[in-house]
């Protein structure tokens, strides 16, 4: 087996590849509009929203999103759809250039406020501070996968926890790992597995979002849709 890079070098590659803008791939890795193609790009949004709206549904919250944060917004693909019925919209992510994107979508759209958020990959805790128990919906939606190891996407759930007010939501998608062992998170060469680099057993996210101070209530699977394969969607609510 190939062995793991160290975490400190896997975020140091995350940082650097997330805060250059550059190279071909990069838009359609940030989702921005014109890397996806407008098709998929509105199609993320659509599908993420409808799976909120059933979450909220069956757990008796009001459709509406409220006060929300997303972390990792990348080009707005989410933004475009939630903030429309938010009554806030936080755009949070790594890279500078996204969020910028993030928020322009988000005025092409909506006159809903919307506030840019710098999260530095390393502290990303400093992201809270000011703004603790002020959201009732954290999104992170094709975030997980991209984390440098388990610990650093638990680092997001342990955020959220702190981000969210009392009965607000955690909407999470996580790429869940099978029996297969090719699809175990890689850790290791993060620009050519970026994608892959962190994924969870469906059972595993759901018990370790309990230990970071969540309670899991609904999940949905998604085992292949336009982008990508094995996502699992989580309501996270926090007590
Ligand atoms: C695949 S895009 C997803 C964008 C958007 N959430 C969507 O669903 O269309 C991933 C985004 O996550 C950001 N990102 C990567 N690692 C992150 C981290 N540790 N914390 C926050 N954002 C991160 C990237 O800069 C990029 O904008």
């Amino acid at each position: 087996m190939v062995p793991a890079q160290g975490i400190s070098r896997r975020i140091a590659d995350a940082r650097t590849y997330w805060s250059s803008s550059s190279g071909a791939a990069w838009p359609a890795d940030s989702h921005w509009r014109n890397g996806l193609g407008d098709e998929a790009w509105l199609e993320v949004g659509r599908d993420h929203l409808a799976i909120y709206q059933r979450f909220a549904k069956g757990l008796d919250l009001p459709s509406g999103p409220g006060r929300v944060i997303e972390w990792g917004c990348g080009g707005g693909a989410n933004a475009v759809a939630f903030a429309p019925i938010a009554s806030k919209f936080l755009a949070a992510d790594v890279a500078p250039d996204s969020v910028t994107e993030c928020v322009r979508q988000v005025q092409v759209v909506c006159q809903t406020p919307v506030e840019p958020v710098h999260v530095d990959i390393e502290n990303p805790e400093r992201a809270v501070d000011g703004r603790e128990a002020s959201c009732d919906t954290f999104l992170c939606l094709y975030v997980i996968e991209l984390t440098a190891g388990a610990e650093e996407a638990l680092r997001i759930v342990r955020i959220a926890e702190q981000l969210l007010v009392s009965g607000g939501m955690a909407f999470i998608q996580v790429k869940y790992r099978t029996a297969d062992r090719r699809t175990r998170g890689h850790r290791r060469d993060y620009r050519r597995n970026l994608a892959n680099m962190t994924t969870f057993g469906i059972d595993e996210f759901w018990l370790r979002a309990i230990d970071c101070g969540l309670n899991p209530k609904l999940i949905t699977l998604v085992p292949r849709n336009r982008l990508d394969t094995r996502y699992a969607y989580y309501a996270l609510i926090k007590p």
